[in-house]
């Protein structure tokens, strides 16, 4: 038993001891060797319960010297797993480690169809002028699609609007998909007193199908009453928003007299163009293309929404969504809007973050 605790034999456990402590490669293999010495059962452990066999004064001698050694192991594991603390920690930083300079890793982006596009941009432009924008339900009464704007029923204005006629309402009154934004004009001047400045873009219907009509579609309607609001205001109001709109500065427009049974007099708009070689061209180079209908609100019309006619007056406009976005940006058939074909939105539609300068001030 003194032979086994002789001071060589301890040197050597301890060596011993120390080196599987530095050698331990990871914290399980460090426990290992904690268990190994300072354990239950392990060797330091072990020498301490043979020193009561000894006598005092060996057993203060090797006493000594166990704990000492005690003392030397437990230091030197936690130096050890501090060490291994730190390279653990260093690796996975290293694994971890995130490049912000990396670029991003691609997302398919979605994009803005030229529809909502196209009306944006107009909603922006109207807006600066003034404007306020009016909404109004697809399903309307008869009454406000056609009777309030002057067109009772049996008139033949009716038939050109190819009306999708709908089952009447709990009341019994006739109910139609409204074939134009108009009876939103309806709707503001029964409930807004004038000055009366507003534009009513939204989805209309009418039963037809060809290269250049969709049953559904959209327009946008404009409606301006006030005391004194003259058609030289409808000239300037249409001009200042279709040159805006196209971005040509000097796009020449050209009042057509037509009729509207709810204007009088009633205008069609026409935009300079040029067709050289079958290629439609917007711009001052003498040709003509039809863009769109205004007029100067029938009085009629404003006494049917409760408005005095020998007081206010105004006028009213409206064109075709669609139809302006094709010309602005080149989109030869009017059905491909709705067919819903992604690779026709990539190509036509608009990026959300890449947004073409929008109102009046960009062609100024
Ligand atoms: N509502 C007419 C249409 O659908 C357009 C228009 C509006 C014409 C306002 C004149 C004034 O065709």
């Amino acid at each position: 038993m003194l032979e086994s605790s002789s001071a060589n034999d301890l040197e050597t456990l301890s060596a011993k001891l120390l080196e599987s402590i530095a050698q331990a490669a990871d914290l399980a293999a460090l426990d290992q060797a904690r268990v190994e010495a300072v354990g239950k059962k392990g060797a330091l452990t072990q020498r301490m319960k043979m020193l009561g066999g000894m006598d005092p004064e060996a057993r203060r001698a090797a006493g000594q010297a166990l704990n000492l050694i005690k003392l030397e192991v437990e230091a030197a594991i936690a130096t050890r797993q501090d060490e291994l603390g730190r390279a653990a920690l260093a690796a996975r930083l290293a694994a971890e480690r995130i490049d912000v300079t990396l670029p991003a890793a691609p997302e398919a982006e979605g994009h803005i169809h030229p529809i909502s596009q196209t009306m944006e941009e107009l909603i922006q432009i109207f807006a600066e002028m003034g404007f306020t924008v009016a909404e109004g339900p697809e399903i309307e009464s008869d009454f406000n699609n056609f009777t309030a704007l002057n067109i009772p029923p049996e008139h033949p204005a009716r038939q050109m609007h190819d009306t999708f006629y709908l089952s009447p309402d709990a009341d019994g009154a006739a109910r139609v998909l409204r074939t134009h934004t108009s009876p939103v004009q309806v709707r503001t001047m029964l409930s807004q007193k004038p000055p009366i400045r507003i534009i009513a873009p939204g989805r209309t219907y009418r039963s037809d199908y060809d290269m250049t009509h969709t049953p559904m579609f959209h327009q946008v309607e404009g409606l301006v009453i006030d005391e004194s609001t003259h058609m030289g205001h409808l000239r300037g109001c249409l001009t200042e928003f279709l040159r805006a709109f196209f971005q040509i500065d000097d796009l020449p427009l050209r009042f057509r007299p037509s009729f509207f049974p709810f204007t009088e007099p009633s205008a069609e708009v026409d935009i300079g163009c040029s067709r050289k070689g079958g290629q439609l061209k917007l711009g001052n180079h003498g040709d003509w293309l039809e863009i769109l209908g205004c007029g100067m609100v029938h009085p009629k019309v404003l006494e049917m929404c409760g408005i005095d006619s020998t007081r206010y007056q105004g006028f009213a406009f409206g064109m075709g969504i669609e139809r302006i976005a094709m010309l602005k940006y080149g989109i030869p058939d009017l059905r491909t809007f709705f067919e819903a074909d992604t690779r026709w939105l990539k190509h036509y539609g608009f990026s959300f973050l890449d947004q073409p300068s929008l109102g009046l001030g960009l062609t100024r």
